[in-house]
């Protein structure tokens, strides 16, 4: 990725690991328009690139992930046309996070609010320092998240859960954010918590993890029986795989297995 300029993000190689970095801290990593586009084309590059197998996002600083979609940009919006086109286009630029076939994790030190939250929720897991401040704020703005806000939180903590921030608006800390499962990992250095997270993952078959992530995600919006017919096909293309064979023999010889990705 050396030759790549982002304006308000960096993103560095660490071998197989991609960190993605919102950088803009006169904003507290507030998303205007070309940060999200910066976000988009960062999430293409990655989904082009073989040579990575995990993502983690994080947000440059301690104070701020990212404090939400940037509200001077946002003050501007007059009608139901240019909301809506802010609202797809940043929802796009998620759906592309969330469909990455390789493991992605947020690394949330201090805010990540509204739009911020929601780039996190776009992402596998999170981790989170012990001060990170969790929360969508956006009914006391006179709006609503608009970026999977209100669909990604009540799959993933419930409905009951989800209503009850939605509809504060309140933050919520690490460790309530951990009981009630917005969160994965508290640590005091989520950096190397995500990375020892990403190497756990990545030890594991790259085929096995794609599958995985589209098999939930696919079987998220289905019956069980309509989602379980699509983890067999699934699973009948990881069989097909030669890691699959290289799994279960390093298995049978009691060693480590050397996985290909093919
Ligand atoms: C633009 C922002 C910003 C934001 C902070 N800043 N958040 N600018 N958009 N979302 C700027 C401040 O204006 C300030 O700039 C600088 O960052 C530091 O922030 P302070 O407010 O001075 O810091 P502090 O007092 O410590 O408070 C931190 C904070 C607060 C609690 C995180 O900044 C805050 O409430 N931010 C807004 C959070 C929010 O409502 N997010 C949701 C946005 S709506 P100056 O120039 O004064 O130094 C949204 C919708 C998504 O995300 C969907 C859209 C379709």
């Amino acid at each position: 990725f050396d030759e790549l300029e982002f304006s308000n993000l960096q993103l560095d190689q660490h071998g197989p690991l991609a960190v993605l970095t919102i950088n803009r801290p006169k904003a507290l990593n507030a998303l205007n328009t070309d940060t999200l586009a910066e976000i988009g084309q960062a999430v293409d590059l990655i989904a082009e690139n073989a040579d990575i197998s995990a993502l983690i996002l994080t947000g440059a600083g301690e104070k701020a992930f990212v404090a939400g979609a940037d509200i001077s940009e946002l003050s501007e919006m007059n009608n139901v046309y240019s909301g809506r086109e802010l609202s797809l286009g940043g929802q796009e630029v998620m759906q592309s996070l969330s469909n990455l076939p390789l493991p992605t994790i947020a690394c949330i030190q201090g805010f990540a609010l509204g739009g911020g939250l929601e780039l996190a929720l776009a992402c596998d897991i999170r981790v989170a320092s012990p001060h990170a401040r969790l929360g969508l704020p956006e009914a006391g703005l006179g709006v609503i998240p608009g970026f999977g806000g209100t669909q990604r939180l009540p799959r993933l903590i419930g409905s009951g859960r989800a209503l009850d921030l939605l509809l504060t608006g309140r933050q919520v800390g690490a460790e309530e954010a951990l009981a009630m499962g917005l969160v994965n990992y508290v640590s005091d250095e989520p950096l190397s918590k995500a990375r020892e997270v990403a190497e756990q993952m990545m030890r594991n078959a790259p085929i096995s993890l794609a599958l995985i992530k589209e098999a939930v995600r696919r079987g998220a919006h289905l019956s069980v029986e309509e989602g379980m017919e699509i983890e067999a096909d699934l699973f009948g293309m990881a069989v097909a795989t030669s890691d699959f064979a290289e799994g279960t023999r390093a298995f049978l010889d009691k060693r480590r297995p050397e996985f290909k990705g093919e």
